[in-house]
């Protein structure tokens, strides 16, 4: 991968509309949750009879698994008068078929309208035309990935991390531990500061014993996919409360893999932190302006979940202290920003990936031109 000398470019931070604006909310909508590849599981979380109701950007969605044992994303909603199909109460009860529990409508595992009771002779019904709406979705990776009105493939988009899936095998992982939080600030704030470490030595001390501040380097450094690794000290095996291993190392992993820890941002909910011994990943979900849903999750490789004793304890406390310092700082930067008062500083050199982050956010709200060069007034009025 191409390595650049890192720079912000000049760049100064968003304004504060960007953290408080019922209408950048609005486009953000239509411009890029609509339009971009999401992450919204773990397909073995998606429960064992095939069939995992969940809200997505405030709608109703039913990830179904079907005949062919692909999973397909439908909403969740009956195409008679709109009853909800499924509730997550009900998932146990589900049969082959997804029947509507008003009226009895019945749908197939493809989205198929199959039975209407009572709608023979109703003038222009035609079961072909009432089948669920279904939303473009993808298996890869072992995640579920959906995008509301794709102009790619999900394997395109992820194919700069394509590497990183097959080297550390993340298809074959498995969930062996899961945090979750509800944190108070807008969902942009918590991608910026996934993307630099220079509040490490502040925010995080332990962390940054393991992982020196400076010891990092940039692989993509534009688009919807950056990050790159940064080296273990010496000593440390991974992110854990000791810095030791938790799980066995990936065995793919070549000599320099093994000594780093890598973080990538996949635009617009997703972080994925490779360490030599587990990926850890953060799927975001905006539920408002100002709130931010976070799963964090812990994936280990089979054999190490399955060994007695196996213990992911030490990771997962390291981690949980680890979020919840970042929460706490994207909290006040929420805060701050709200105030009146607040006009976009400059970024530093070692802000060179949230910099790229806010182009390619800006670009994906058609604001790059207007924004990016526009200077604030850095004093106080
Ligand atoms: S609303 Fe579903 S069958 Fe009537
Ligand atoms: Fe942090």
């Amino acid at each position: 991968m191409e390595r650049n000398t890192r720079s912000a470019l000049g760049q100064f931070g968003l304004t504060r509309d960007y953290v408080t604006s019922a209408a950048v909310w609005e486009q953000e909508s239509t411009q890029i949750f609509r339009r971009h590849w999401m992450c919204v599981g773990r397909i073995e979380e998606l429960g064992t009879n095939g069939v995992h109701p969940f809200t997505w950007e405030g709608q109703q969605l039913l990830a179904v698994c079907g005949d062919d044992r692909h999973w397909r994303v439908f909403r969740n909603v009956c195409r008679h008068r709109g009853s909800l199909l499924v509730r997550p109460d009900e998932c146990g009860e589900i049969g082959h078929r997804l029947q509507c529990p008003y009226h009895a409508w019945t749908y197939d595992r493809q989205g198929c309208l199959r039975a209407a009771p009572n709608m023979e002779g109703v003038p222009g019904f035609e079961t072909q035309d009432f089948g669920l709406f279904e939303i473009p979705s993808a298996s890869v990776a072992g995640f579920l990935w959906l995008n509301f009105e794709p102009t790619d493939a999900a394997a395109d988009f992820l194919r700069p991390v394509d590497d990183v899936f097959r080297a550390w095998q993340v298809e074959q992982l498995e969930i062996a531990a899961e945090l979750r939080y509800l944190v108070q600030a807008n969902w942009k704030l918590l991608f910026q500061n996934y993307s630099e470490c220079y509040h490490c030595p502040t925010v995080h001390p332990a962390l940054n014993r393991l992982t020196p501040y400076l010891g990092s380097a940039n692989e993509l450094m534009s688009g919807p996919i950056l990050g790159g690794p940064m080296q273990l000290a010496a000593g440390c095996g991974t992110m854990s409360e000791e810095g030791k291993l938790v799980g066995t190392p990936i065995a793919s992993l070549d000599a320099a893999q093994q000594r780093q820890v890598s973080y990538y941002t996949l635009f617009p909910n997703l972080f994925l932190s490779v360490h030599p011994d587990y990926v850890l990943i953060h799927r975001l979900q905006r539920i408002s302006v100002r709130e931010t849903e976070v799963v964090c999750q812990f994936l280990f490789q089979a054999s190490d979940r399955q060994r007695p004793g196996f213990e992911p304890g030490p990771a997962v406390r390291f981690w949980d202290l680890t979020n919840r310092q970042d929460w706490e700082v994207c909290e006040r930067t929420q805060l701050g920003m709200e105030d009146v008062g607040y006009v976009p500083g400059p970024y530093s050199n070692l802000e060179s990936v949230v910099a790229a982050f806010d182009r390619y956010y800006l670009e994906s709200l058609g604001r790059l031109a207007n924004e990016i060069h526009a200077r604030p007034n850095a004093r106080h009025s």
